[in-house]
């Protein structure tokens, strides 16, 4: 089991015992089976869903749309929290969306038990929603969440330096959500890349 500053709820993708029981074998935690024609699921996971995880999801969308690869993705975003469900995304998030080309018309909802099974790759926007992500699957589903499916966002990011996180930027001014959209921007293409080694 992995223990990392994260909490201890991430399986490591060569760790096949869980706290005793009968081995589990994991299909992510092998690479070569990934190598498939299936269509490949990703859900993007801030915590009100009205800001990071829409344009994370619109701007890896329009990458995937650049580079063709259109059938091979589904792609969607949830909240961590209930608070904005059925929103669409904030206004000053869709400004900037829309000064770069995209239309933001996702509808906020909740991160939801299925989820955990319907995606390949659940992509937190900072810690605290990876901690989030990870509790949630354990209560819900009463597995522990690979770390093959769960990832930091902005590790995918090569510009990030110290920081793991996309920051919110809820309550900051205009200029944090031009911030946030080319962290998501740096982030799409390394994240694209990761998927190129182990998909394509
Ligand atoms: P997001 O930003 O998690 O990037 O969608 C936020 C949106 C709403 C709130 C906080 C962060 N809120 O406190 O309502």
């Amino acid at each position: 089991m992995k223990t990392t500053s994260l909490g201890k709820a991430v399986r490591r993708s060569n760790d096949l015992s869980v706290a005793g029981s009968a081995s589990v074998t994991l299909v992510a935690a092998r690479p070569h089976l990934l190598r498939s024609k299936a269509l490949i699921r990703i859900l993007f996971v801030c915590l009100g869903n009205i800001c990071r995880s829409p344009i994370t999801e619109g701007v890896f969308n329009a990458l995937v749309q650049e580079k063709g690869l259109k059938g091979q993705f589904h792609c969607d975003s949830a909240g961590t929290g209930a608070y904005h469900i059925g929103c669409l995304p904030d206004s000053r998030m869709r400004a900037v969306a829309k000064r770069h080309g995209l239309a933001l018309i996702h509808r906020a909802r909740q991160l939801q038990q299925s989820d955990f099974q319907d995606f390949d790759y659940i992509l937190a926007m900072d810690e605290a929603n990876y901690r989030h992500i990870a509790r949630q699957c354990f209560q819900q589903t009463g597995s522990i969440i690979s770390e093959n499916k769960l990832f930091l966002y902005r590790q995918f990011d090569p510009q990030r330096g110290e920081s793991q996180n996309v920051p919110d930027p809820y309550y900051e001014d205009d200029d944090a959500f031009e911030e946030v959209y080319q962290i998501a921007y740096r982030c799409a293409g390394g994240f694209m890349e990761f998927l190129k080694e182990r998909h394509f």
